[in-house]
């Protein structure tokens, strides 16, 4: 299974988000739209939830995303710092890691570095093959195209689960955390780390919303948390939360929670 890539079940995309000539082209790009969604974001999400295509629509937009992304994440770059910091405490030399929703592979590089072995899903085949080139030279990391809500792993068969930035963005996160469980052998762990627009002050969130939307716009899929409401996600797949912490205050608050599948 080491250092295999399988390409994922998806056709290839390319989008607009990237492009400021193509951008307005789709439904979903106009800046003014973006904004109320992204500020609206709970509305937004059930909206979504509620569209029969919601998925692909989100499948569509991280593809689009894909080739700007590192270079746009860039703008969050000073919380993948701490988050770094944290993560490789909590993972061990001798792990299975599965990391879900890896988009490009920013984590899962460190994470081969320092764990025994490392799977990297998404379900965009967009930021896959952007995770493909990154990870082709670590040959403990293997690539595939997976949707969080239903992962092809048998249960209980890793020892850590990760998974960043992404929780927010799901249509089903709580069946999400609910796999991450079963997936995890008993006494393992699940590291949710995410964004938290909830905790960011009015002039933050309006700092933000400008630096953001013109480049990527609003996934179509998005919620409003807080570091309570992802602690309380993570607890709702009967999972044991042993630390909580905002491990980063600017540009964008982001949460971190550690807990334990205890039977
Ligand atoms: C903001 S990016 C985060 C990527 C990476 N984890 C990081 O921290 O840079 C969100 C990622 O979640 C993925 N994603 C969203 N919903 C998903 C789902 N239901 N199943 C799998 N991946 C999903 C997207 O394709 C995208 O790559």
């Amino acid at each position: 299974m080491c250092n295999a890539v399988r390409v994922p079940f998806f056709p290839r995309r390319h989008g607009c988000h990237a492009d400021p000539a193509r951008r307005g082209r789709h439904d979903r790009c106009t800046l003014a739209g973006d904004c109320v969604r992204f500020l609206a974001g709970d509305f937004a999400r059930t909206a979504a939830a509620q569209d029969v295509g919601g998925n692909e629509r989100a499948r569509r937009y991280w593809d689009s995303c894909a080739e700007a992304y590192d270079r746009n994440a860039l703008i969050a770059g000073p919380t993948y710092q701490p988050i770094l910091h944290r993560l490789l405490r909590d993972v061990g030399e001798e792990d299975f890691v599965l990391e879900v929703a890896a988009g490009t592979g920013l984590l899962t590089a460190p994470l081969a570095r320092r764990a025994k072995r490392v799977v990297g899903t998404d379900f965009s085949p967009g930021m896959l093959a952007v995770a493909q080139r990154r990870l082709a030279a670590y040959p403990n990391v293997e690539v595939l195209g997976a949707d969080a809500a239903d992962l092809p792993f048998p249960s209980r068969s890793y020892d850590v689960v990760v998974c960043s930035h992404a929780l927010h963005v799901m249509a089903s996160p709580e069946i999400a955390v609910r796999e991450f469980r079963r997936v995890l052998r008993t006494g393992g762990r699940v590291i949710a780390i995410t964004l938290l627009d909830g905790e960011m002050s009015p002039a933050s969130l309006v700092k933000n919303v400008l630096s953001f939307l013109p480049r990527f716009g609003c996934p179509p899929c998005r919620r409003t948390l807080q570091l309570e409401g992802l602690a309380e996600l993570v607890r709702s797949g009967g999972l044991e939360v042993e630390q909580a912490v905002i491990v980063a205050r600017e540009p964008i608050p982001t949460g971190y929670v550690r807990a334990r599948k205890a039977q």
